[in-house]
């Protein structure tokens, strides 16, 4: 929480007008260690998002893929290119790819993806169009009021064939 407090104290400081999108990330969109695009593997090849993140149906985490993923691939698509020796030389290393995360919860604040997987609740609800990103983009403000308002939209409006109960408890997102 003292992150969050002398961040907003920073921010007053800094800029009088600052915008929300300051204090939430939204927009954040740090470069890669190597220049991986969803607009080219989610998009163009139309490669489902659960192939590489096929954590998000089993467990909290959507995970990012190991190298050995790529490598189904890379090892025949590209191989001399600069960037796919990137990906050789660190798995011949046997060292991870440091990805730079782009959305991150405060540790105050619990989330899983398996629920709303579960829930199909698209990925883009949430991220956004992912599959037109050079780059990845945080699409939304990830705030409580983003998920409080969902949750809340889909319980005054359920949906036919589907007994939806999102939590708006205090204790179900904050444990
Ligand atoms: C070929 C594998 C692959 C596919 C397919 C793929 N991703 Fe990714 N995704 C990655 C990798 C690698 C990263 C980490 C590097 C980056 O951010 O670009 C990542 C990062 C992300 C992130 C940011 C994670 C963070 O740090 O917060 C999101 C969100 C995401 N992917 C969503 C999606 C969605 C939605 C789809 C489908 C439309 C998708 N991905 C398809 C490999 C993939
Ligand atoms: C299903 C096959 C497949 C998988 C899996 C895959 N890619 Fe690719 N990737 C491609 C294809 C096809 C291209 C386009 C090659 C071209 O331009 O001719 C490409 C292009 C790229 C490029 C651009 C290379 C260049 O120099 O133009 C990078 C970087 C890249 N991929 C990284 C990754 C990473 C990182 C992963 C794992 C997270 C991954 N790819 C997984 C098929 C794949
Ligand atoms: C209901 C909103 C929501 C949906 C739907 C959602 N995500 Fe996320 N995603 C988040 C939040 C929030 C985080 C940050 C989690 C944290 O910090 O603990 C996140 C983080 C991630 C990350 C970073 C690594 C991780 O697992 O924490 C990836 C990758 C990702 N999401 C991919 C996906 C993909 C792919 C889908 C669809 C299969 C998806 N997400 C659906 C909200 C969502
Ligand atoms: C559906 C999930 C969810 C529920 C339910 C929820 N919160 Fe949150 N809350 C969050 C998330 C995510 C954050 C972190 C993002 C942010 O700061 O907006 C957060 C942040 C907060 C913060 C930090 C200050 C702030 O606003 O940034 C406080 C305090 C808080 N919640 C209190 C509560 C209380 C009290 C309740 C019950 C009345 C509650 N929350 C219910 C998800 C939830
Ligand atoms: C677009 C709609 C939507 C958004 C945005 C959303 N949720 Fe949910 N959430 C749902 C639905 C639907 C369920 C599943 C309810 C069920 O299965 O009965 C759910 C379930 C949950 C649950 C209970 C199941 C579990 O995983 O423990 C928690 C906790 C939760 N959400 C937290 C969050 C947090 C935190 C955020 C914001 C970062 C968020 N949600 C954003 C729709 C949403």
């Amino acid at each position: 929480m003292n992150r969050v407090v002398s961040l907003g104290a920073l921010c007053l400081l800094a800029c009088a007008a600052c915008d929300n999108g300051f204090l939430t990330q939204q927009g954040y969109e740090p470069a890669q260690p190597i220049a991986f695009s969803h607009a080219l593997h989610a998009g163009e090849l139309k490669m489902n998002c659960q192939y590489c993140h096929f954590g998000a149906s089993q467990s909290r985490h959507a995970g990012v893929p190991p190298a050995s993923v790529c490598m189904g691939c890379h090892t025949q698509v590209k191989p001399g290119s600069p960037e796919i020796q990137k990906l050789t030389k660190a798995v011949a290393a046997g060292v991870p790819i440091e990805w730079v995360r782009v959305h991150r919860l405060p540790d105050f604040a619990w989330f899983s993806h398996q629920n709303h997987v579960a829930a199909e609740v698209a990925c883009q609800t949430c991220h956004g169009p992912v599959e037109t990103m050079a780059r990845v983009q945080q699409h939304e403000t990830m705030t409580m009021g983003f998920c409080l308002d969902c949750h809340r939209k889909t319980l005054a409006e359920p949906q036919p064939g589907k007994k939806l109960a999102p939590p708006t408890d205090c204790s179900a997102c904050h444990r």
